[in-house]
């Protein structure tokens, strides 16, 4: 068949017809474990009972209707999202993907402050469109693609307190991952969240936490915020939301919320029925199924036992694991591929992702233990 896909996205040498749990299974029947889901996004696995109920019957109830038809499966979805959080978010704005999310979220802060100028930290990811990728590091110059920012862009070291005096009167606001993905696992940490936060407060500027990727459960908690006691602004959050459906969501503090107008924000597909249906299944599961002790659980198995062959330490916090390589980690991906497993690359040339299914157990993470172990380079 003639390949008319784009091809800007490098290929895994694997095709997958089907899924189940933490496996993914080829045409031939090969069975690959999957311990990158997706970008992060398998967060139940493949085949989850509940979300496919969730998905199915909203599908047959109501399948779309726009936000201006109120929908008691949206207020719920909003409902079970802030009270998730266990943080005093007032607001939720649903939309598609993570970097609308944190366009709006910009946007907010933009209105709120009159100011004209963001921060980022290095090595940070924040998405494609114009402002978000303006805000990852790296993208000016390589894959940008915009002839100029739509605002002023300054990046600040991750991890370096004397980088918080780039944070003025000027700074609309700071987008931060308190968990960095693409960065390579890397956990920002609460020392630095909790100064940004005061330099935030001491200079009127917005406080963003891009929990896109970390977000929703990925560290064990619901939120990098909640690991690391930090309240921000407004917190983003995609990719594990929907387990596959795509959705993303703006959570917004009271002093946020309160700057909301009518009309200021919009979406079409945002806060879909579909969408707020599979929202509240993902939450449940998490709950009901006791994914977020997992994630601790499971996490810290992968952080005593993985340490072997390539592998000479770990960085990040529960499914959100780097594991430090010794030799190119694109070199560890392939062998491990070759013996079935599949895990992710970062920015980080030596750091292997892991992003797991928040369902996977103590014996999958020895098939991986094993496999390390057999490698040799
Ligand atoms: C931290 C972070 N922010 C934003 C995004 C962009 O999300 P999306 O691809 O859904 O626009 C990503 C995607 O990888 C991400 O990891």
């Amino acid at each position: 068949m003639h390949d008319y896909l784009a091809p800007v996205f490098a290929q895994y040498p694997l095709n997958v017809a089907r899924a189940e749990g933490v496996w993914l299974i080829t045409p031939e029947g090969r069975r690959v474990l999957d311990l990158y889901g997706g970008h992060a996004v398998a967060a139940l696995g493949y085949g989850h009972k509940g979300w496919i109920q969730a998905l199915t019957h909203q599908a047959q109830t109501v399948s779309f209707q726009s936000n201006a038809v109120p929908m008691d499966v949206r207020l719920r979805a909003a409902a079970r999202l802030v009270k998730f959080s266990q943080l005093p978010f007032e607001s939720v704005f649903f939309v598609n993907s993570g970097a609308e999310a944190n366009e709006n979220a910009l946007k907010m802060a933009f209105t709120m402050t009159g100011r004209e100028e963001v921060i980022a930290l290095e090595q940070g990811w924040h998405g494609r469109t114009a402002g978000a990728a303006a805000l990852s590091w790296g993208a000016a110059g390589k894959w940008y693609g915009f002839p100029r920012t739509p605002f002023d862009v300054k990046f600040i070291p991750r991890d370096q307190l004397a980088g918080l005096a780039g944070i003025t009167e000027k700074t609309a606001a700071v987008i931060a991952e308190p968990v960095q993905g693409v960065g390579g696992a890397y956990d920002v940490g609460a020392q630095f969240l909790q100064a940004l936060r005061k330099r935030c407060d001491e200079t009127g500027t917005v406080l963003i936490f891009d929990e896109v990727q970390c977000g929703m459960g990925r560290t064990g908690y619901p939120f990098g915020a909640n690991l690391y006691g930090v309240m921000p602004d407004m917190i983003t959050t995609a990719k594990a939301l929907g387990n596959g459906f795509p959705c993303s969501a703006l959570l917004m503090s009271a002093k946020v919320a309160k700057a909301v107008k009518l009309d200021a924000l919009g979406t079409t597909f945002g806060a879909g029925p579909m969408a707020c249906a599979v929202i509240e299944a993902v939450i449940d599961a998490i709950e009901n199924e006791q994914l977020l002790e997992n994630v601790r659980r499971v996490g810290d198995y992968i952080r005593q036992t993985c340490i072997v062959g390539p592998v000479v330490g770990h960085q990040g916090a529960g499914f959100l694991t780097g594991l430090k390589t010794n030799v190119p980690a694109k070199l560890v991906q392939k062998a491990l591929l070759e013996h079935d497993i599949l895990t992710g690359t970062s920015g980080d040339p030596n750091v292997l992702r892991l992003l797991p299914p928040f369902v996977l157990k103590e014996s999958d993470v020895d098939v991986l233990s094993r496999a390390l172990a057999a490698l040799s380079f």
